[in-house]
């Protein structure tokens, strides 16, 4: 038999292994309990760029507030962001509001169940529509993450680079070529379940007690560990913000952001591109109306965006109470009501602490 055909006969038993393992080794998950394709479209958006044990108390929560596609169509925006506020990519949640929108037009409220129809509703690309087409409606295929990159170029010693296009499609073609008919949601979910428990991200991979070892390429030629290749390609652009935290009393002024772009919608302490000294940030509060009476300087902090990195810093500024109307875009809430009401990005964390912090 040549290496090439030996490689193939081996993986015609990958699907019995990884469903047989899975049953037995697969983590109670909230999403696994109960399924449904909104259960599954829900945390499979909300699983993006996340991991597992953040996303867990999101879901339920979420789904308390939106329990169908029809009530998350009609979401009221502020309540929508503050159900994902701290998951971050909010524009995840933006779409997912627009992609209930479109079922209910669209698909009369029924969330369609074939790749193209789920394909072309917003926020949904290759894996989320592979996964709830075979989670949720079990159709046999590919649901391919970075997961199943990763365990599947170990398996097939696949040294190019898993980001480009090119091993992408070798590796999704393989996947789709062995769903198994009778059980694509176990295999999927095996798959993505083997790289999170067995067959590690930027770990040594725990070929000891991995159940499709015997079978594996990147084992059997002692590479596993240093596969998945990844070329990346991504530098953040870096951008200096200054926060300013300014308050009256209990109250702390928040500004919303434009409607379109980084966290378009959500609430933020009003901030400023570039580092400022102390006599530009009370120049700042001034133009905003303000009358500042005590000023404190407040560490740096950073938040990773995607392609953008900020470096902030910050100052708390007391004002007096102000006797004119805010500008346009601003308000100035008590502290519980801003905790419990605004939905403020995690980029703001590192400030929130601040809101009842001691002055000089
Ligand atoms: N990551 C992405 N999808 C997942 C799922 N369904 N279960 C666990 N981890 C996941």
């Amino acid at each position: 038999m040549s290496d090439r055909n030996r490689v193939s006969a081996d993986l015609a038993k990958l699907p019995d292994l990884i469903v047989s393992w899975y049953r037995e080794n697969r983590r109670t998950l909230p999403w696994r309990e109960e399924v449904s394709p909104y259960r599954t479209l829900l945390s499979e958006i909300m699983l993006q760029q996340t991991r597992v044990e953040a996303v867990k108390p999101y879901f339920e929560r979420f789904l308390a507030a939106f329990p169908d596609v029809a009530t998350l169509a009609d979401a009221d925006d502020e309540l929508l962001n503050k159900r994902w506020e701290g998951l971050g990519y909010y524009s995840r949640a933006r779409n997912l509001k627009k992609c209930a929108r479109e079922i209910v037009d669209r698909f009369g409220g029924v969330i369609p169940s074939t790749l193209p129809e789920l394909l072309s509703l917003p926020g949904i690309g290759p894996y989320t529509a592979g996964a709830i087409a075979a989670f949720a409606y079990g159709r046999p295929v590919a649901a391919v993450d970075g997961n199943v990159l990763r365990v599947t170029a170990r398996i097939t010693a696949e040294t190019g680079d898993v980001l480009s296009p090119a091993v992408k499609a070798k590796l999704t073609d393989l996947v789709s070529s062995l769903v198994p008919a009778d059980a694509a949601s176990d295999f999927g979910q095996g798959l993505i379940e083997l790289g999170a428990l067995v067959c590690l991200p930027n770990r040594p991979p725990k070929c000891d007690v991995c159940p499709v070892r015997d079978l594996c390429q990147g084992h059997a030629k002692g590479i596993a560990d240093q596969l998945p290749v990844r070329i990346k390609k991504t530098e953040r652009k870096l951008d200096r913000r200054t926060v300013l935290v300014i308050r009256s009393g209990t109250r702390t002024l928040l500004h919303k952001r434009p409607a379109r772009g980084l966290l378009a919608g959500l609430w933020e302490f009003p901030n400023y591109s570039g580092g400022f000294t102390e006599k530009e940030a009370l120049d700042a509060v001034k133009a905003l109306g303000f009358e500042p009476l005590r000023v404190r300087p407040l560490d740096p902090a950073k938040h990773l965006f995607t392609h953008i990195e900020w470096r902030m810093t910050g100052c708390l500024v007391l004002v007096a109470e102000p006797d004119f109307p805010l500008p346009e875009g601003y308000v100035m809430p008590e502290t519980d009501d801003l905790l419990s009401r605004y939905a403020i990005p995690s980029a703001f964390a590192a400030y929130v602490r601040y809101l009842s912090a001691p002055l000089p």
